[in-house]
């Protein structure tokens, strides 16, 4: 069967699976949940609301851009401001798994919840991958979005059940099925992006200030290496600091790892041998930011290390 026999297919299982009923599903921007988005309102049309949530934790510019992707694309979104809920729970957690488990508290007890309830939705479509699946089964990592591999019942737990029309899907198969769907390009080929966003990529706290920071460098490399063809590259703020220089003047200054990987599906990852030019020049701009006076690259594979940072 063809991709396009397969995406009829996904359809009509949405379908069934919901009924008469309303389903709602959150828009993150990334591929995964984009073509959750797109393949829901075919099968669905105004009975699913798609929301994007503002979790304070996304890339610059995120919700101004996605919500005029799919605004163009004749798909409405409604945008939720839960900044400060994210903030709050994410407030004074240093250990890796407290910090995605306040995330996926946040999102599915606290947001979601009162977002089905306010919508009268039954279901919820979610991007999960096969991928996803996967690593949390093998105990790599607890993925934000995996409720049921792990024990969650989300009917009992959280008063709606979950469908999950991705799940036989790698990442290379989701983006065939978002170009067979006629998603613009820019969105088809983005570059990974993490559901608990640049909370993945703070080290320690995640406070406002370390935000901003982490964002600041997130847009220089994305930037920088749009063009340069790699599976996915990201800028990652340490919680040590380092002695430096500025203005003549001794700094104790925050420490920005940049990481740029080719992989097939995320499930390895090689190192990309960037041009020494290229990586001066990210460099210049990332000590260029306030209290900024190191950035080092990272040559790690995977394994040993992960893509992201916690
Ligand atoms: P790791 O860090 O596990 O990342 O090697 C593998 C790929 O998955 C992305 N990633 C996530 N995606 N929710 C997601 O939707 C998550 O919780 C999550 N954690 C990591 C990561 O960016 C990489 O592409």
């Amino acid at each position: 069967m063809g991709y396009e026999g397969f995406i009829d297919e996904l359809v009509g299982e949405i379908r069934e699976a919901v009924g008469d009923a309303v389903a709602i599903n959150a828009l993150s921007g990334g591929v995964d949940s984009s073509v959750v988005t797109v393949l829901g309102h075919r099968a669905l049309g105004d009975r699913l609301k798609t929301v994007f949530v503002d979790t304070a934790l996304m890339r610059a510019g995120e919700p101004e851009y996605v919500m005029k992707a799919f605004a163009d694309m004749g798909i409405p979104v409604e945008l939720v401001d839960a900044r400060d809920e994210f903030l709050g729970a994410l407030a004074g957690l240093t250990d890796p798994e407290d910090k995605r488990n306040a995330i996926t508290d946040t999102f599915y007890a606290k947001v979601f919840s009162r977002l089905v309830k306010e919508s009268g939705a039954k279901f919820l479509l979610h991007g999960t991958i096969l991928t996803d699946i996967e690593e949390t089964i093998a105990g790599i990592k607890r993925q934000h979005n995996i409720l049921a591999q792990v024990g969650i019942d989300p009917e009992e737990a959280y008063g709606y059940g979950v469908i999950e029309p991705l799940k036989t899907l790698r990442k290379d198969g989701v983006r065939e099925v978002a170009r067979k769907l006629g998603l613009p390009a820019e969105l088809a080929e983005r570059i990974p992006f993490p559901g608990p966003a640049l909370a993945t990529r703070i080290v320690g706290e995640v406070t406002p200030e370390r935000l901003e920071t982490v964002r600041a460098a997130t847009a220089i490399v994305e930037e920088a290496l749009a063009d340069c063809g790699a599976f996915q590259y990201l800028a990652v703020l340490l919680n040590d600091c380092a002695t430096g220089i500025r203005d003549g003047k001794r700094e104790f200054g925050q420490i920005i790892v940049v990481r740029c990987i080719d992989s097939v599906d995320a499930r390895e990852a090689t190192v990309r041998e960037l041009p020494w030019d290229k990586l001066h020049a990210i460099t210049q701009r990332i000590t260029d930011l306030p209290n900024v006076n190191r950035c080092l690259y990272d040559l790690t594979p995977k394994p040993p290390a992960t893509v992201e940072y916690i």
